[in-house]
């Protein structure tokens, strides 16, 4: 295959002469998994346990020269978490390795093994943290996987309850760490503390059947949590949950123009959200009132989830993009130098980052 490399502008800027460019670093016409040995493939896909079109990135993260994937978990994904290099000298895509090993993917049912990878987060020293949603015979889990110190991997929780994680967040206070819930269409968040190995539910009047979560920046005091149900975005003060508050009553902020499934925060507070069945991703700027600014588009509208979107600490946002109508449909990594880190950092004194670019602005045009 020969590489493919797009370079994307952002026209349509005010003031300053701030451009965006989408780098194309990856793209796949089909994705498929680093076997251990061609009998295993094979075998895999006589019996049906492995289908590559049931491929389908879910969630995204990123450290060091590593990417990391949460897949769909459709019938035919035996592997639900992989990783892949953040760049490849070879012309053709990388695959997906299961990660950290094939061995930590059992069957649905091994509660000792990663059973379905949801929202995935990397916290300041390294670890990354993986939502498992568990089964029908097993609780839901929360796994840490020290990429810093040989990927050594810990079950640091189960959840008491099972299906329907969706994402997590991480608030890293002087008190300790929390990570936050969201589990797909329910009317509570589940809090986790780290120090105190517990978790519980936190029910979001009135009544919210939420989708996605994303926190305001470390510096932002008091610390904002934002929840979408449905285009609906509201927000409420973290400080309430820290003391084991079971009710909170989030205010409503704006309608997003439809449910994002995935909502990111930076360190500057601007807040990037990916919607159902829409080929846009937008961002807003939230200290000012929600005003949707489209930064990326895509070929093709009938894809549930078409993007996955992540930060990481070199002020680079990575993104994956399925495109219905392109030659053939098609998976591509993007990444764009945007000059701002997770919600997780601290943000520059002087507010600038020596940012190259702003995504803030029209949609960008494609130019090959
Ligand atoms: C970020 O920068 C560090 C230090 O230069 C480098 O080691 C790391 O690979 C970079 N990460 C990414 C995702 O580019
Ligand atoms: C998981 O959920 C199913 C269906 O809701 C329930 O019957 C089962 O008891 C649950 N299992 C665990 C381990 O919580
Ligand atoms: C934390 O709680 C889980 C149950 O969710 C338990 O299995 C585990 O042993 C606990 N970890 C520690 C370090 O106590
Ligand atoms: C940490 O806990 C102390 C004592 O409970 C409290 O006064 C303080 O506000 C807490 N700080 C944060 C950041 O939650
Ligand atoms: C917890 O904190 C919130 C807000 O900071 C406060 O309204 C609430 O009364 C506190 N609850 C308890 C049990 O201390
Ligand atoms: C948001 O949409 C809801 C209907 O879904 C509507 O009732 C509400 O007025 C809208 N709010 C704003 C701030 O636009
Ligand atoms: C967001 O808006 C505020 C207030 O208008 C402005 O000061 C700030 O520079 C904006 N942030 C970004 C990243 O554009």
């Amino acid at each position: 295959m020969t590489p493919f490399f797009a370079t994307f502008f952002l026209l349509g800027l005010s003031s300053v002469a701030a451009t965006t460019n989408f780098n194309q670093v990856y793209e796949w016409k089909e994705l498929d998994y680093e076997w251990p040995s061609e009998a295993s493939r094979s075998k895999a896909l006589k019996d049906k346990t492995f289908e590559p079109d049931n491929i389908s990135p879910h969630f995204i993260a990123v450290y060091g020269s590593r990417l990391f994937l949460s897949l769909e978990s459709y019938g035919g994904i035996p592997v639900t978490l992989v990783s892949l290099p953040t760049s490849s000298a070879s012309s053709a895509p990388p695959k997906l390795t299961p990660f950290p090993s094939w061995d930590m993917h059992g069957k649905i049912g091994d509660c000792d093994k990663i059973e379905e990878a949801r929202g995935l987060e990397v916290d300041s020293v390294g670890r990354l943290w993986v939502l498992d949603s568990g089964s029908n015979t097993c609780k839901a889990k929360l796994w840490t996987i020290d990429l810093a110190n040989n990927d050594q991997t810990k079950l640091i929780h189960e959840i008491d309850i099972n299906h329907s994680m969706h994402d997590l967040v991480l608030d890293e206070t002087p008190n300790g760490t929390f990570a936050y819930i969201t589990r797909w269409r329910e009317e509570h968040i589940v809090v986790f503390s780290l120090e105190r190995n517990q978790s519980w539910f936190v029910h979001c009047t009135p009544g919210l059947r939420l989708i996605s979560i994303a926190l305001s920046p470390k510096d932002q005091e008091p610390r904002q949590l934002y929840l979408a149900k449905s285009k609906e975005l509201y927000s409420f003060s973290v400080a309430a949950l820290h003391n084991g508050t079971r009710r909170v009553n989030p205010k409503l902020i704006g309608n997003w123009t439809g449910p994002p499934y995935r909502m990111l925060m930076d360190n500057q507070g601007t807040v990037y959200a990916a919607f159902l069945w829409k080929n846009y991703a937008s961002s807003w700027n939230s200290s000012q009132p929600l005003q949707e600014q489209r930064f990326r588009e895509a070929a093709g509208k009938d894809s549930y989830w078409p993007f996955t979107i992540a930060l990481d600490q070199n002020g680079t946002l990575w993104m994956t993009v399925f495109d219905t109508n392109r030659e053939k449909p098609s998976q591509r990594l993007l990444k764009a130098a945007v000059g701002a880190k997770s919600y997780m950092f601290e943000a520059p004194p002087d507010g600038s980052s020596g940012a190259e670019g702003n995504v803030a602005g029209k949609p960008p045009k494609e130019e090959y």
